[in-house]
């Protein structure tokens, strides 16, 4: 058994809590998420060690619900978006224009209307930052911020062998950004006077980092771009910092990494004699394990080899299993709420998709075998929850595959009382842009 449970990671529901919960959605599956979680890790956060001011923003697309983007904003965190269509969703959840930046892969024509009215485009390619000059060249829009690879971390993306998703984008295996070669050999600094662009904000993202050390390395490098651009006011760290969901997983103490970052802009300021002000972008920190998803086991089928619960959950709400073979704690709870009892079995936990491969546990390493989990020994109606699914899961659901609606999404107050903060979808719904052929 790799991850017994309970206990679990985010663990802030209590059995007795489910039926209530339920009812405030109207169905399983749902997710729940805990308002005190998601504040306690925003004020973690807005902690991390800075020498000359900070600004927190969150990489929004790790959990985008309108009321999780409030909470934050109530909090002071600013907002990084990954499209233009995110930044009107942070608009309409009561940010303004001015507190977010834009760092994406397709920057539409919608752009130019946004940085006029105050969100900040970190330009991520060379033709990304063409453009931003073509279109603010001689105006006082000109000052633009450049994402760049720095040439740190191990590039690429690795399906998860730990439970981890390893998405390190710094390295020549990476598309994000400008790649570190094309500063040092001055091509951005040609595109930046050829349209007499202000390069106000370095900004890089290299993923999970493992080794605290790389993030004292990270900074040095990021603000050496200060240098090439004395015009730079604020560099920007990006996120990636690594939560354990499970209960032998250690989260990055943000103490401890942020004292080391601090450290270089201070060795900057005294080289430089400029105080550069940090940012830092996490996602997956403040909300991994603020949620969960709550589902139901529908059924129970048994093989010569294996016992499967069958939820009424699946990859369409939590992709991260199937995709990264990332594991969650799961946990089966009795379905009127009550005693847990104290006898388990060995199950494969599967999705209510029509695919093998929809498995909610599955082993780390090893695709070729399901995976089982020690859980409760279960019965059809129990609760199964799986904790550590507030980042990078309603945000990256499959939506309607096999037109399941997409879940409800619940906020949690401490003493149990949830609120709903999305209504889950109707029928209609899922396919109302459809129109029928002559
Ligand atoms: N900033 C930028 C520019 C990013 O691309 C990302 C994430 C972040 C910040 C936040 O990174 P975080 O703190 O969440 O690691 N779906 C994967 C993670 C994909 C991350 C994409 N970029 C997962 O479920 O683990």
């Amino acid at each position: 058994t790799l991850y017994a449970s309970p206990p679990s990671s985010s663990g802030f529901l209590s059995s007795n809590d489910l039926p209530d919960l339920e009812a405030v959605v109207g169905a399983t599956p749902f997710y729940a998420y805990s308002r005190e979680k998601l504040t306690s890790s925003a004020r973690q956060a807005l902690a991390f060690p800075n020498a000359y001011g900070l600004t927190v923003r969150y990489a929004m697309k790790a959990l985008p619900t309108r009321a999780v983007l409030q909470i934050f904003q109530r909090e002071g965190i600013k907002i990084d978006a990954s499209s233009v269509f995110e930044v009107e969703r942070a608009v309409k959840a009561g940010y303004k224009y001015e507190d977010i930046s834009l760092s994406t892969q397709e920057l539409g024509k919608e752009f130019v209307g946004l940085v006029e009215k105050g969100v900040k485009v970190n330009c991520c390619s060379l033709d990304q930052l063409r453009k931003f000059g073509a279109a603010f060249k001689g105006t006082s829009n000109n000052k633009c911020g450049i994402r760049i690879n720095p040439g740190v971390g191990s590039g690429g993306f690795s399906k998860s062998t730990t439970g981890f998703s390893k998405t390190n984008v710094g390295g020549p295996s990476s598309s994000f950004g400008i790649w570190v070669g094309s500063v040092d050999d001055g091509t951005v600094e040609g595109i930046v006077k050829d349209y007499g662009l202000e390069v106000e904000r370095i900004h890089t993202h290299i993923g999970s980092g493992s080794d605290p050390e790389i993030w004292k390395q990270v900074a040095t490098k990021s603000l050496s771009f200060a240098e090439t651009f004395p015009t730079v006011t604020s560099v920007n760290l990006g996120g990636g910092y690594k939560v354990g969901r499970n209960p032998d997983e250690v989260s990055t103490d943000l103490q401890e990494i942020g004292e080391p970052v601090q450290q270089a802009f201070i060795d900057f300021k005294e080289k430089n004699g400029r105080e550069i002000k940090l940012e830092i972008e996490p996602g997956t920190f403040l909300v991994a394990n603020a949620g969960c998803v709550v589902s139901k086991v529908q059924d129970i089928v048994k093989t010569s080899d294996y016992t499967f619960l069958k939820l009424d959950c699946g990859m369409t709400d939590l992709l991260r299993p199937s995709l990264y073979g990332a594991i969650h704690p799961v946990t089966v709870l009795p379905g009127k709420g009550g005693d847990v009892g104290s006898e388990t079995e060995e199950a494969v936990i599967v999705g209510h998709c029509c695919e093998s491969g929809d498995l909610m546990t599955p082993l780390p390493g090893e695709p070729e075998s399901l995976g089982t989990r020690e859980v409760r020994k279960a019965a059809i109606g129990d609760y199964c929850v799986i904790d550590g699914s507030g980042a990078y899961c309603s945000g990256m659901s499959t939506k309607n595959y096999n037109s399941f609606p997409e879940a409800g999404e619940v906020l949690v107050e401490e003493g149990g009382k949830g609120q709903l903060i999305r209504k889950r979808q109707e029928l209609e719904q899922i396919f109302q842009n459809e129109l029928t052929i002559d």
